[in-house]
Formats: structure tokens, sequence, C-alpha cells
């Protein structure tokens, strides 16, 4: 069975939470990423989403929540959703959920005592975000429960930033299921959501596990505490993994003012730079060598870098350089996931 793209003017919501009463996986929208979303409450259906991304059942879900009306996104609107899944939910989440949601932020916090452990993956601790895609927003309302999802890759793969990259991760898989995906439209954000650990703050305070494009500086402003970065901790969370979101062809991460003749010697090889294309091509006249010209924008490089790294995959080069990032905090999570896409790639 191959999976089907359906547009979301195209598909009445009610059939979609129809589908996630029933137990089935849908991919949907959001500003970051695809997402494979399952009713949280529902094992049959969470061990679904496992299933479909071969991912080790320990690897916690981040649950999508939003309040109940637009008018309502106000603090104790917010602290009526987490506390729906979370415990002892310090105010400083309830600063962050008004500030920052709905928006590329998820917070972890203690978890309520009924949320599933495939949710947590056996922690005691539960990741909780609100999107921001009208759609999804629309979705999770009708549904009136929470939806547990992944991003809708294979696992260590490159995330998908568009309907149609869903549809490439699955459609070679033999699918028990029928696998909906909900298209709409190119994400926003285009890199996964900052993760910001809550569940230790009178230990050790508040600690970011993955870095994205709400920067610690924005938390740090809001909440008034320093924050420290973790990415190898003993919490699970796959993205903190190295060799994660990987093309199959061998990316190399080096600044294009060091370039040398050898760096070609291995064939056809594409060039991600910041520098001027034009002024390279000129100086490196060697037809083995695509150029790309990047954009010193974080932003605009959050959005493109997955559609990037799918589209120059699928141009048989031998390698693929990306050029060094400019300095400077907004760059961290784009930072974070180039280099693990690095040291994952080149494993067809
Ligand atoms: O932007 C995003 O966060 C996207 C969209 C779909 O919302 N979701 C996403 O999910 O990136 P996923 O499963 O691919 O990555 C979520 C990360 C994983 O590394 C997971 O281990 C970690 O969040 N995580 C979830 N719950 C956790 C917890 N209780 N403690 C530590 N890490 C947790
Ligand atoms: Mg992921």
């Amino acid at each position: 069975m191959r999976p089907k793209i359906v547009l979301t003017k195209d598909i009445p919501i009610q059939t979609v939470t129809n589908a996630l009463l029933a137990g089935q996986v849908i991919a949907i929208p959001t500003e970051t990423v695809y997402g494979l979303a399952a009713d949280a409450s529902n094992e049959i259906a969470l061990k679904k989403i496992f299933h479909l991304k071969s991912r080790p059942e320990n690897h916690p879900l981040i649950i999508h929540i939003t309040t109940k009306s637009d008018e309502e996104s106000i603090a104790h609107s917010w602290l009526n959703e987490l506390s729906r899944w979370s415990r002892d939910v310090p105010p400083e989440a309830i600063l962050l959920a008004e500030k920052f949601w709905p928006g590329p932020l998820t917070m972890i916090l203690k978890k309520a005592v009924h949320v599933s452990d495939l949710v947590t993956g056996d922690q005691d601790t539960v990741g909780i975000r609100a999107p921001n895609h009208p759609w999804t927003i629309d979705l999770i309302r009708a549904f009136g429960k929470g939806l547990a999802a992944p991003s809708a890759n294979r696992f260590g793969r490159i995330s998908p930033t568009c309907a149609e990259h869903v549809f490439e991760e699955f459609s070679n898989e033999s699918l028990s299921e029928p696998l909906l995906i909900i298209d709409g439209g190119a994400c926003e954000i285009g890199i996964e959501s900052t993760i910001l650990d809550l569940s230790r703050l009178t230990e050790i305070g508040p600690v970011i596990l993955r870095p994205g494009m709400i920067s610690n500086e924005q938390i740090m402003q809001v909440i008034g505490r320093d924050i420290q970065y973790q990415s190898h901790s003993e919490i699970r969370h796959s993205g903190g993994m190295l060799g994660h979101y990987a093309p199959e062809t061998q990316l190399q991460m080096k600044s294009v003012a060091t370039l040398i003749a050898e760096d070609f010697s291995i064939g056809k090889t594409i060039v991600a730079s910041f520098a001027s294309v034009k002024e390279l091509k000129v100086l490196w006249s060697n037809p083995n060598i695509f150029w790309h010209q990047l954009d010193a924008d974080p932003q605009k490089i959050a959005k493109d870098l997955y559609r990037l790294l799918r589209e120059f995959d699928h141009m048989n080069a031998q390698k693929i350089i990306f050029d060094e990032l400019p300095q400077g905090v907004l760059w961290k999570g784009i930072h974070d996931r180039l280099t693990r896409s690095v040291y994952g790639s080149g494993q067809s």
C-alpha cells in the first residue's frame, strides 16, 4: 500500500479525527517539520508510529496540544492544557507558553500519571508543544485530545518539510494500513522545535536539549534564568544522537575559503557556499563541481535546509560540501542539525 497525499482544503477535519479515533496514524503539517500523528492516549496507535519510523520504543514522543480557542491563548488556558499531561507545572512554563506558543518550542515537564510509557520512553517526564499551523490547530481542537507526533521521517533520516518528502520517506515501505499525508504546504520554520527541559528546575535549572529557532537568549529574557545546554544527556532523545538527520551522500562542512584541489578528486561534488558562487566558478573552473548559492539569513537557511539536503542527495554526487556557517545565536539550531547530518551521512 502506498501513502496518499491530500490537500488540507480537500479533506473534512472530521474525516481525520475519525481516523485518529480509529487508531490510525496521519502525517500532519506543522510550522517546524511534518509529524506522524496519533492519539496520544491510544497505545496501539502509538506503537504504529514506532513501527512505521523503525524507531526504538524507548525514544519518547512529543505531545501536541492547543488552547480551546484563539481568544483563550492566555495563562490559565495554557495551564489547563498543560495540566492534562503534566504535574507540578512551573510558572516558567506558563510564561514561555504565553510568549512562544503556538510555536517552535517543546517543554519537558514532569508527566501526569496517566501518560503512556510509550509517549515518555518510560521516563518520569513528558515533552509538550503547541504547533503553529492553522489547519493542525483546528485538527487538535476538533479532536479534543493530545496528538503524539514525532517528525515524519524514517529513524535517523532527514525530517520532511513538505508533504512530498513524507511520501518519499514511506513510498517504498510495505504499509499494512493506509497512510494519509495532509498537505499543508511547506513548513515555515524548517527545523525541529527547540527542546527545553523544565523538569529539573530546582536541581539544575532550565536545560536546552535540542537547539532550534527559538534561542536560549530569547528564553532567558522571558524567565530571567541562565540556561544550560546538554545535548548528550542521560535523557534519551533521538535528536541528541550523533548521526541524525542524515543524507545518503557523504556530507562535509568546510569553509569554501579553504577548498583545495583534493576536495574534488572524488568526482562529482556539490558545494553550497555563502560566498559568491559567481566568483568561485571563475576561481575553480572544474566541471565536476556543482555550485549552490546560500543566503546568509538563518531563517531562510533553516527553512530550506532539509529540502536542500534532500535535493543534493538526489543528484548522485560523490560528496556534498556545505560552507561553514556564520557565527551567532540564530545559527545554533542549524549548526546542530548540520553537524549531525555530517556525522550520519554517506550510509546508503
Ligand atoms: O518540531 C518538532 O518538535 C517536531 C514536530 C513534528 O512537532 N517533532 C519532532 O519530534 O521533532 P521527534 O520525535 O522527531 O523529536 C522529538 C525529540 C526526540 O529527540 C525525543 O526523544 C525528545 O524530543 N523528547 C520527547 N519527549 C522527551 C522527554 N520526555 N525527555 C527528553 N526528550 C524528549
Ligand atoms: Mg525526529
